[in-house]
């Protein structure tokens, strides 16, 4: 990849996904899932340019949604309706009667008061809506607390029994239709054992349901495929389908995958540009354009993101911390990092960076966010301008006395 020529067309901070890697990694797991029904549901809050959705709906994916904002994206980046998915525990009533109206494959209820007003909404609309229900499971995921999602500690799905009373009262509905089950443990899993538990205590589940004639199509288990930022163990995602598989023997459902951070995150690239190296006493820092109001994930939860150095300086490594212009000590990409004596305009690339990076961007100290260019067939394309000033103001400006 041509770091310096991308720098120097799309100016710096800059985001940079590379189209053909995202098309691999749904080749791949769509592929490992081959032995049964599937849909993969990319999960937009990853990385929810319209370019990069798009990508995905042609590719034949469907999308995971968590605000109606998203599921607008995935409609006009072209994901079929029937394919569409939308989550999450706090629905307004808007958001609720939109979804229902778009007539999306279904909605995933999170709670017996959210269920309620479904209900309602459908009811005033003279509509039936399809939901499914999110199961907590209570298995500890064994990732950053954080980004767990399926303990009780967590808010986020319902308890079996509860789920039980709520498919009993959808069922017995004229204005809900229960199609789906669904759980999501957490997200960057590395480990198998948790999900397969989980999925185990939620096919049992589809069990007892059918024991009282109520019958699901949709098997859907969430997100969270770990991937490799440094030197992680990852989970295949043949094994991981082959676990899954191994928990529904006698059901017939359609899998549904919500994949996020391993369709996008190695495939995307921030580029930032050196603007000064300084020393406060034995401590070095390079200072570059990029923030975090660029890519939050290392000042959030200490994430580490590889950085790799561009640059003709042949000098000795040594450890520096790389940081940016914000107003924050927690405004940093790297701690202790090995990097060569920079200059100003070297530029470094922040490795892993298409999950979960611009997506959780900022303006925090009126900066705008960076562009973004996609890469396919060699070929790159701008899919984002970079905000200006006037952007930023936009809103306020008519208010200004
Ligand atoms: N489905 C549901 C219901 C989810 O809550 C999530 C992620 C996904 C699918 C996609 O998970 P993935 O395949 O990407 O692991 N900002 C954090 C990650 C938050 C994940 C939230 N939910 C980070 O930067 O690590």
């Amino acid at each position: 990849m041509n770091f310096k020529e991308l720098a120097s067309t799309y100016k710096t901070p800059l985001y940079i996904y590379d189209l053909d890697y995202m098309s691999a990694q749904y080749k791949e797991l769509k592929e490992a899932f081959k032995g049964r029904k599937s849909i993969m549901a990319y999960a937009i809050k990853s990385n929810s340019n319209l370019s990069v959705i798009k990508h995905f709906a042609e590719l034949g994916s469907g999308a995971d949604c968590v605000s109606i904002g998203e599921v607008r994206r995935a409609f006009l980046a072209g994901i079929p309706s029937y394919k569409i998915i939308f989550s999450g525990v706090g629905k307004s009533d808007d958001e609720i009667r939109e979804a229902i109206q778009k007539d999306i494959l279904y909605i995933n209820v999170e709670s017996e008061a959210e269920l309620g007003r479904v209900e309602l909404i459908a009811k005033e609309l003279n509509s039936v809506c399809r939901i499914s229900i999110r199961v907590n499971p209570n298995i500890d995921p064994l990732t950053h607390p954080y980004i767990s999602t399926g303990l009780h500690d967590n808010k986020f799905g319902v308890e079996i029994d509860a789920a039980k009373r709520m498919y009993i009262r959808a069922n017995n509905s004229e204005y809900l239709d229960p199609v789906g089950i669904h759980f999501h443990i957490g997200s960057q899993l590395t480990e198998l054992e948790p999900i397969y538990e989980s999925a185990a205590i939620v096919a049992d589940m589809v069990r007892s349901l059918q024991s009282i004639k109520i019958e699901l199509k949709f098997f859907d288990v969430g997100g969270g495929l770990g991937v490799k930022y440094n030197n992680e163990t990852t989970i295949k995602p043949y094994d991981y389908a082959q676990a899954i598989f191994s928990t529904l023997k006698g059901l017939d459902l359609t899998i549904i995958c919500e994949p996020g951070r391993f369709l996008t995150a190695n495939a995307g690239y921030f580029l930032t540009k050196v603007l000064y190296e300084k020393q406060n006493g034995s401590k070095r820092f390079v200072v570059v354009d990029g923030a975090m109001n660029d890519l939050l994930r290392p000042s959030l939860y200490k994430a580490y993101h590889k950085i790799e150095p561009i640059t003709e300086s042949k000098s000795e490594l040594s450890q520096a911390d790389v940081v940016g212009p914000v107003c924050e000590s927690g405004d940093f990409f790297a701690k202790e990092c090995m990097l060569p004596t920079l200059e100003h305009n070297d530029l470094l690339v922040v490795h892993s960076a298409g999950a979960y990076g611009f997506g959780m961007g900022s303006n925090y100290n009126t900066r705008g966010r960076s562009a973004e260019v996609a890469l396919k067939g060699g070929k790159a394309k701008l899919i984002r301008r970079r905000e200006e000033f006037e952007d930023l103001i936009a809103l306020e400006k008519e208010f200004l006395e």
